[in-house]
């Protein structure tokens, strides 16, 4: 009974430092997210929402989880997040996050609904379109539909401080659109060969676009921290010396059964299972993308994402 209690007292001891060491790193990031903001100001006052694309080469790599925790993360520090759902695929952020939209941005492309009746709310105040992979429709639209979705789009350039896009996986149009139109684009993979060789294929389409995407490599699924470095330094200097790209070390995110079990809770699992080492990682990946040195480009938010999007689908820009 002692034995237990001691324990229990321990057990409590260790959280509460980590919950200490937590708050002082929040507040870190806190900072980091108000230099942020002030570098994405422009001097006539003008914010720009910086436009990242999460992708891989290779599919079930852990995309939709990452874009799911990452964005809950940096919510939780502060910065506005909007998820954009572009996957085809079946196992979305919503239902990763245990939500069941009942409309997605095709009902906008069909002018059903208005984009702000498709957006919902999830855990720590992110938001999410479901569905984005419509977006690609935009050139089929007729032109006052068309303008009029464009402009609600631009319009939440002032809500939101990031925009995060789970593409699907691979080297298709489908995917690539919203790659080359992003400000950013996080590469996620494991340490599993054909995943690298995938990742290594995408950075050399990526460098044979005029896209001037800034990209980042994330290693998921690692089974220690020197594993992670070695795929991350393996692909960093093969990028740089055969392709003279610069690839960005975002960081690496554990292997962890919280993964697999927040996945099958439907909760994500930096909320379910904070402590845990996928939490950790992640929470460090976030870090790194709001430290101001490294926010590399000056993003051209939402509008200029748009631009590029229809200029890679081969529609025309319908000025306003
Ligand atoms: N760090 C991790 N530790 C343990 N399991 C993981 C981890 N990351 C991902 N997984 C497992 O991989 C599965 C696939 O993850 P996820 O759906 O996020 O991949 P994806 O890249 O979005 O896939 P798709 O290409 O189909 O969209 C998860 O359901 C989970 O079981
Ligand atoms: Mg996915």
């Amino acid at each position: 009974m002692a034995d237990q209690a001691y324990r229990l007292r321990k057990l409590a001891e260790l959280a509460g430092r980590s919950d200490s060491a937590l708050a002082d790193r929040r507040a870190g990031v806190e900072r980091d997210i108000a230099a942020d903001r002030q570098m994405r100001t422009s001097s006539s006052g003008l914010r720009r929402t910086r436009v990242m694309a999460i992708t891989s080469g290779k599919g079930g790599v852990g995309k939709t989880n990452i874009v799911a925790n990452l964005a809950i993360s940096l919510s939780e520090a502060g910065m506005r997040v909007l998820v954009v759902d572009a996957d085809l695929g079946l196992a979305n952020v919503d239902v990763l996050l245990g939500l069941y939209p009942r409309y997605n941005l095709g009902h906008v492309v069909q002018g059903q609904k208005s984009l702000e009746e498709v957006i919902i709310n999830g855990p720590a105040g992110i938001r999410i379109i479901p569905g984005a992979s419509g977006l690609q429709d935009l050139a089929q639209m007729d032109a006052g539909r068309r303008h009029a979705l464009l402009s609600d789009l631009v319009s939440l350039e002032e809500q939101a401080d990031l925009v995060l896009i789970d593409t699907g996986a691979g080297l298709s149009s489908s995917v690539m659109d919203f790659v080359v139109s992003s400000d950013e684009a996080v590469i996620v993979t494991t340490p599993e060969p054909t995943a690298i060789a995938d990742a290594y294929a995408m950075i050399k389409v990526l460098s044979q676009t005029d896209s001037d995407v800034y990209i980042r490599l994330l290693v998921n699924q690692a089974r220690s921290e020197s594993e992670a470095e070695q795929v991350a330094d393996q692909i960093l200097s093969v990028a740089r010396r055969f392709l003279n790209v610069h690839v960005d070390n975002l960081g690496y995110v554990l292997v962890d059964v919280a993964v697999q079990r927040s996945v099958r809770a439907q909760k994500p699992f930096v909320l379910l299972y904070p402590h845990s080492s996928a939490s950790e990682c992640i929470r460090a990946a976030a870090r790194r993308l709001v430290t101001g040195r490294s926010s590399p480009v000056a993003p051209s938010g939402i509008a200029g994402f748009i631009r590029r999007m229809l200029s890679a689908i081969g529609g025309r820009y319908v000025e306003s």
